[in-house]
Formats: C-alpha cells, sequence, structure tokens
C-alpha cells in the first residue's frame, strides 16, 4: 500500500530552462526555471510573481526558452540563485538577440524556443504564462539528414525533489520508439 507523503511541493522530473528576456534596467537578462509544459504550439510556464523575470515578460510579451544540457551548469545555477540584477554579462554567457523576440538566444543551450505570450494569469503568488511557440531553434548535430530531431543527441538536465531535498539528474542514452513495447506484446501473443 502507498503511503501518504506530507511536503510542501514534490518535483518529480521537470526539464530545465533559461528565459532570456528583454530587461527594461538591463537591455536583456536570464532566469533558470524549470516549471513548465508544452503541447503543440503552445507552452505554459510557471514564473514567481516577484521575480524580475515575470515582470520583465508581463511587459515585453515575449521570451525565449533556452534548454541547456550539462555543460551549462554553472551558469545555470548562478542564473537561478541571482535576483533582480544584470546576468548575461557577469557569467558572461554568449548571446545572440532573437529578430523575432528581440530576447537573447543561448549560444551554449542545444534547443531555444522563440515565445509569444498570449495570456498571463496571476493567482498566489505565480504567474502561470500560456505562450504560443513562434520558432524551434536547434544545433545542426540535432537534426538527421532528413531534418529530424536526434533525441538520443540531447541530455536536457532534469530538476527533481520534494520540501527537504531537491536535485538535478541526467539523462542516460537509452532510447526506445513510442509505440516498440505494443509492438512486443503484440508479437509474443503471435499477432501482428
Ligand atoms: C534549477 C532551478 C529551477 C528553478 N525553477 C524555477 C521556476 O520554475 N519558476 C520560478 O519562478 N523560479 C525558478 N527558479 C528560481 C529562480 O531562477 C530564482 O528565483 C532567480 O533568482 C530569479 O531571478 P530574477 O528575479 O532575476 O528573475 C529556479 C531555480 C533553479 C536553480
Amino acid at each position: 500500500m502507498k503511503q501518504s507523503f506530507k511536503t510542501s511541493k514534490l518535483y518529480y522530473g521537470f526539464p530545465i530552462f533559461i528565459l532570456g528576456y528583454q530587461d527594461q534596467n538591463f537591455g536583456h537578462n536570464i532566469t533558470t526555471c524549470s516549471s513548465s509544459y508544452s503541447l503543440g504550439d503552445w507552452l505554459v510556464i510557471g514564473v514567481g510573481a516577484e521575480e524580475n523575470a515575470a515582470e520583465q515578460i508581463k511587459h515585453y510579451q515575449k521570451f525565449t526558452v533556452n534548454i541547456p544540457d550539462e555543460n551549462l551548469m554553472l551558469e545555470m545555477e548562478q542564473a537561478g540563485f541571482i535576483s533582480h540584477r544584470e546576468k548575461l554579462e557577469r557569467l558572461g554567457v554568449h548571446y545572440e538577440i532573437s529578430e523575432r523576440t528581440q530576447a537573447p538566444i543561448l549560444e551554449d543551450c542545444p534547443v531555444v524556443l522563440d515565445c509569444q505570450v498570449d495570456r498571463i494569469v496571476e493567482k498566489e503568488g505565480i504567474c502561470h504564462i500560456f505562450a504560443k511557440i513562434v520558432e524551434r531553434l536547434v544545433d545542426p548535430e540535432l537534426l538527421d539528414e532528413k531534418g529530424h530531431f536526434k533525441n538520443d543527441r540531447f541530455a536536457p538536465i532534469y530538476f527533481m525533489g520534494d520540501g527537504h531535498q531537491r536535485v538535478y539528474r541526467y539523462l542516460d542514452k537509452r532510447v526506445d520508439i513510442k509505440g516498440s513495447f505494443i509492438k512486443k506484446a503484440r508479437k509474443k501473443d503471435g499477432k501482428n
């Protein structure tokens, strides 16, 4: 039988991303996040209302989602600890400015999404930001000759834990194609 578990939070594995946005005080800026889901062209992220990222995204209505891998751990953590300060120059992060959203595109993040805000629902100190993905950018090494995403070559970092301790988790190389287990089970049952 399962045990009831009391904790203030339970993050069961969310990919870390670095928000890039225009900043009224510093020109451009970044903030580390992990709260998101994506469905089709939609992306919903959760940002604390007190954070500079929330204030700036409310103002400009555009942002980038920069998805780092293990190579950017230090900068990713620092961008998640420093608040209401300029971070791009301070952390020496290389970037260019998106033509579509005027938000920073981080060079060292293999996958980047350009996003346009549709609406923001603010509740109990959290801004739920509903956005449309207007462009998806990836390092060319992540695309095969047909232009399809090479899933096994990209390993985002996952954020996991409870109110007691939160940790980073890394992906290993195992990949299964969707439906392969159903196919195997059908074969075992003598069905095609
Ligand atoms: C791994 C990690 C994940 C985080 N996830 C979120 C998140 O999903 N939403 C959020 O509002 N803050 C999140 N934070 C905290 C912010 O990054 C942190 O409060 C930051 O200093 C805010 O900066 P700003 O005020 O300059 O925007 C996370 C931090 C780390 C290190």
